[in-house]
């Protein structure tokens, strides 16, 4: 099989070397140079995925992976499979700027041949593959959907940090926007996924499954703390209840946090209510969450005029990425209660912070502390390492309380 991949990021260059190792030819075209040029190296361009560099050394090494930047030449060239899973991003409300996936959809467009079967992996609101991509494909191309080349949607629906891991286990889902278009496109996936390939039956089936298992997590989480904060009313330990309801097999309530980050999880719930606006529960879900910065400010007590370490501007911990952190919701928190809030976070230094918006912290005396990412570094702090601090909020239950003594250590659902 001769396959592109189109954008080489967290998820698409794990997916190229993953065709490629399966023996098949992949091009994988990405508009950053220095991506290009590193994967033609052998290199990874981004740190934390487990087997990436291993996977790129022998593909790229065997001449069966390499990357280039023009789109358009690598589809013209008439290869069985485009599969692009090019970022979509968002506003601060989490409604689509869809630029990127058109310009993306476009340039495959471009180059599309009869016979090429395309998939896109990019979660998108139910019913895009349909109304948007193809015609975007079909405008470009002038050739037709179903008749000239197929389109199909699969979601992506592994976590960075493990991307091997879970396309090996995790059934790979995939909807057509016809059942032949379906059937080929489930049928070159079987050459490189070993785990079952599921068809979903529509593109609109696997859009919504994604949609689904994502806002499931986020309204889990709600709950959790929505049972969090009643526990700390009751004066209670909710980590223990909730490990107590989850000891019989239909209970499967996740943990409280300080914030629900990333551009997955706090997003998708929005995609689906954008579709389905009489939906009640994810919404709610969504307010709950939001909550959660300005409650675990709360648990510090009055904070004005006081200088507040915040720990992380990661979304979560581990993983080098700051969209929907819940660090950007505890600054604007902290500064409309006159707090000055002070940044700190292993994997940025101090430029990156600052080009976040993050202000810096000097490592200097502060009042008070929130853990914010459950980096595994965070596990080995003590009082020495957060000068001054007598009250620390753990937002995501990582410190170990032990060493903390004479420093009121809060965490969230427990005493
Ligand atoms: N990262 C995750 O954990 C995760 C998990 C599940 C699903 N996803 C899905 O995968 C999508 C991509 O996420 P990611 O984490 O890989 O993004 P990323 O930011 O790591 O990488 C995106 C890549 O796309 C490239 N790119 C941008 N515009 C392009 C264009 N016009 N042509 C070619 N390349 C272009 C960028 O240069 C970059 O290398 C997300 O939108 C989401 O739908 C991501």
């Amino acid at each position: 099989m001769k396959a592109v991949v189109v954008a080489l990021g967290k998820i698409g260059l794990p997916l190229a070397v993953q065709i490629a190792r399966a023996g098949h030819e992949v091009v994988g075209c990405d508009i950053d140079d220095r991506v290009v040029s590193l994967v033609n190296a052998g290199k990874e361009p981004f740190p934390g995925e487990t087997g990436l560099a291993e996977g790129l050394k022998a593909t790229v090494g065997a001449g069966t992976l390499r990357a280039q930047a023009d789109t358009t030449e690598a589809v013209a060239a008439g290869p069985d499979l485009v599969v692009a899973v090019p970022p979509l991003y968002v506003d601060a409300a989490a409604k689509p700027d869809w630029e990127t996936l058109d310009a993306v959809t476009a340039a495959i467009g471009r180059g599309l041949k009869p016979g090429t079967t395309v998939v896109v992996e990019t979660t998108v609101p139910v019913g895009s593959t349909r109304a948007r991509l193809a015609p975007g494909l079909e405008k470009a191309s002038g050739l037709r959907e179903g008749t000239d080349f197929h389109l199909a949607f699969s979601p992506e629906r592994v976590f960075s940090g493990r991307v091997f891991a879970d396309l090996a286990t995790y059934p790979k889902l995939i909807g057509g926007l016809s059942a032949a278009g379906e059937a080929r496109a489930a049928e070159l996936y079987r050459e490189f996924i070993a785990a079952e390939v599921r068809e979903l039956g529509s593109a609109e089936a696997a859009e919504l499954a994604k949609l689904a298992e994502t806002t499931y997590r986020d309204v889990n989480i709600a709950y959790a703390n929505e049972l969090a904060r009643a526990a700390d009313a009751w004066g209670l330990d909710v980590e223990k209840v909730i490990d107590a309801s989850n000891s019989q097999p239909f209970s499967h309530i996740h943990r409280p946090g300080v914030a629900v980050g990333g551009h997955c999880i706090p997003v998708y719930p929005r995609f689906f209510l954008e579709g389905a606006p009489e939906a009640q529960l994810p919404r709610v879900a969504r307010d709950v969450n939001e909550a959660m910065p300005a409650y675990a400010v709360d648990m510090l007590g009055d904070v004005a005029g006081q200088t507040v370490l915040v720990l992380g501007v990661a979304y979560r911990g581990g993983v080098k990425e700051t969209a929907f952190s819940g660090a950007a919701a505890l600054r604007d928190e902290l500064e409309r209660r006159g707090a000055c809030g002070v940044f700190s976070d292993p994997l940025f230094d101090d430029n990156e912070m600052q080009a976040h918006g993050y202000p810096v912290w000097d490592g200097g005396p502060v009042d008070a502390a929130i853990v914010q990412a459950d980096h595994a570094e965070y596990r080995e702090l003590r009082p020495a390492d957060l000068p001054g601090a007598t009250r620390v909020v753990d937002g995501r239950g990582v410190l170990d309380a032990e060493r903390f003594d004479g420093v009121a250590v809060k965490r969230i659902g427990r005493p």
